[in-house]
């Protein structure tokens, strides 16, 4: 009887021990899952405004060298400035990309595509001693996903694994198609429905990621990088865009070398999202001949791109605000062919305008404009209106023109 006693306590004891040990498991992912989410926020609210500046800044250069004599010397400068907004929305891009409100649409992409377009890139900025080899080996290659993101991601990884590798080396990226269960899923870094997936690899051949750092590297701002050198928003990034692609990733690592795993689910079959394509060079028009509608809360980006559309002929009118904006258009709505919309504004915003001068033209030609936003109201608008374009603050003049011309030239 004192055995059986003794069995029973010490299963209800491990049964406590069991339970303290599950719970402490589960509080300490929700604390880990809230901290990322509150400073997910946090950045995105920061990235929203600094794209504004960073809007301002990069339009008034592109409006400057539009007016530069061809040989002026003032041309490098120009590109200076364009070059420092570019890496500085590099970096709103990655607060983003882990605040999981970037504002590019869902689409089919062929990661194979991808990954040629986004290597190609990644060669760029790698030294003449680090090889990149490609093995892409799924049969199955088609995810749902964001393509900024997925380049975003790519890239990276792939300059990790640069920076692990000082001395030269090997990235080796390789793709196949694996099917996990729920028990190999609970190993990994992120929680996933059981099935199968494009898994995708990246490795190095470089110092690889002591154990003593290992818990932290998902961590915002976490950086073994010489000041300057690192913003440790590369991983919180890979992590944020794995999570909106409902994937999930693994690590391997030894002084030799990391392996990167990054499981994403595969498109469904029947999936009627649009297929990505790789980007095409931009164009300038010969002319723009058309009466636009500018809405924007920034007087610096109304000034500024109000400026470049009437160099290119357009006949703007601004509003700084959805009320005017509206008033504007009610007056006459046949007189404008597309209006330019802020996103982000005081009521109404954007979308409520959108909605209002949808009820008005059904098929008016609208422009958003945004360095934030909520994705999923405004990827349904532009999945199912083909009149509704995005582009992302901050802009570079040429892509604004490009995507303008674009959308008046279609009917
Ligand atoms: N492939 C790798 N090999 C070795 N260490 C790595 C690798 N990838 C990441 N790490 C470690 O994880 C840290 C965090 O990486 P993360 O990409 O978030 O930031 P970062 O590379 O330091 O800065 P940023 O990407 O913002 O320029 C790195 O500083 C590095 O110590
Ligand atoms: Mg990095």
């Amino acid at each position: 009887m004192e055995i059986i006693n003794g069995i029973l306590l010490l299963i209800f004891c491990i049964g406590i021990f069991w339970s303290f040990y599950r719970l402490r498991r589960i509080s300490r992912i929700i604390a880990e899952a809230q901290k990322m989410e509150s400073v997910g926020r946090l950045a995105g609210g920061v990235a929203h405004d600094f794209n504004n500046m960073l809007a301002g800044i990069c339009s008034a250069a592109g409006y400057i060298k539009l007016h530069l004599d061809k040989d002026s010397e003032l041309h490098r400068y120009v590109d200076i400035i364009s070059d420092s907004c570019t890496r500085a929305s590099h970096l709103t891009a990655q607060l983003l990309m882990f605040s999981r409100t970037a504002s590019d649409s869902t689409m089919r992409i062929d990661v194979h595509a991808g990954l040629e377009e986004t290597i190609y890139l990644l060669r760029h900025g790698l030294p003449p001693d680090i090889n990149v080899e490609v093995s892409a080996k799924a049969q199955k290659h088609i995810v749902c996903g964001y393509p900024d993101a997925f380049h975003n991601l790519i890239i990276n990884l792939g300059l990790n694994s640069r920076d692990s590798m000082p001395q030269g080396g090997t990235i080796r990226i390789l793709t196949d198609n694996v099917t996990l269960s729920r028990s190999e899923i609970k190993r990994m870094v992120l929680p996933a429905s059981p099935g199968e997936f494009l898994h995708l690899c990246v490795s190095d051949t470089g110092s690889g990621i002591p154990k003593e750092i290992l818990s932290k590297i998902f961590d915002p701002f976490f950086t073994t990088k010489a000041e300057g050198e690192g913003t440790g928003l590369g991983l919180p990034a890979v992590y944020g865009i794995v999570k909106r692609h409902n994937g999930t990733l693994k690590i391997e690592t030894s002084p030799a070398g990391t392996d990167f795993h990054v499981y994403l689910p595969l498109a469904p079959a029947d999936s009627k999202l649009p297929l990505y394509h790789a980007r095409t060079s931009c164009r300038l028009p010969g002319s723009l001949n058309y009466r636009i509608l500018i809405v924007d809360d920034e007087p610096v980006l109304l000034e500024v791109l109000k400026a470049v559309l009437e160099e290119y002929g357009a006949d703007v009118v601004c509003a700084d605000n959805g009320s005017e904006a509206l008033e504007i258009y009610q007056d006459s709505p046949e007189s404008f062919d597309l209006i330019m919309l802020d996103v982000i504004m005081k009521a109404p915003d954007g979308i409520a305008v959108y909605h209002v001068l949808r009820g008005i033209s059904p098929c008016a030609k609208v422009v958003f404009m945004s360095g934030y936003n909520e994705d999923t109201v405004l990827n349904d608008i532009l999945q199912n209106d083909n009149n509704a374009v995005f582009i992302s603050k901050p802009y570079q003049i040429p892509d604004i023109l490009d995507k303008v011309s674009r959308l008046l030239g279609k009917n």
